[in-house]
């Protein structure tokens, strides 16, 4: 099943996903695109290194995000793309990847959501003291960190435990549960379109 990874960060579990792809020929999931709003990014790098086509491009280089959407659509498309992963993308997807990709579009998030919604969600789990927070893996809507949960693994946090500590530890967890789940959803999309009998072309 042809799925693109959205990032604009550092790319672990991007990485974590082409082990997958590299090394379990049973992954039903085969990382086609790596879509970017930052250029330089280490996980365009990855991308690049494991011979996936990456679009990096700034959103500020299109008239507005619609325009650029509609150029990330048209990618999407041109690879034959049937869901897709963001994994560390720094932007609110809108309507026009929405609409073209309903219910196909997963996010993760380092946090057992709804608690710690937001971008310091390992730094917030830790100011408030909470003994053990997570990972949740979730379809997006047009809310952050708002859609239904797929997936949440639990993450215990220790007395006096470093940021850099937890945030290794929630790594950990994403690397094993982000391929895992994104691989069963992949295993769903792919027997939909054939029960469909339209491929992700239809999109
Ligand atoms: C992950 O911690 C994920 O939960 C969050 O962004 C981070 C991405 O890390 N949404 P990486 O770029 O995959 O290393």
């Amino acid at each position: 099943c042809p799925i693109a990874v959205f990032a604009s960060g550092t790319g672990s579990n991007l990485e974590a996903m082409l082990r997958q792809q590299h090394h379990n020929p049973l992954w039903p999931a085969r990382v086609v695109l790596v879509v970017s709003d930052k250029p330089g990014c280490r996980a365009c790098d990855v991308a690049r290194r494991a011979g996936v086509p990456v679009f990096a491009e700034r959103v500020s280089a299109y008239p507005d995000k619609a325009a650029f959407e509609a150029a990330v659509l048209a990618q999407l498309r041109a690879h034959g793309v049937a869901g897709i992963a963001l994994a560390g993308y720094m932007r609110i997807v809108g309507p026009t990847l929405l609409s073209a990709y309903p219910r196909r579009i997963v996010n993760l998030h380092p946090s057992l959501l709804p608690a710690f919604l937001g971008r310091q969600a390992v730094r917030d789990a830790l100011a408030a003291g909470v003994r053990e927070t997570g990972v949740t893996v979730h379809y997006v809507d047009e809310g952050i960190d708002t859609g239904p949960i797929i997936a949440q693994w639990r993450v215990p946090v220790d007395e006096g435990m470093t940021e850099e500590a937890l945030l290794a530890r929630v790594h950990q967890v994403e690397h094993a549960l982000y391929p895992a789940v994104v691989g069963e959803l992949a295993r769903m999309w792919s027997a939909e379109d054939r029960a469909r009998g339209s491929g992700a072309g239809s999109r």
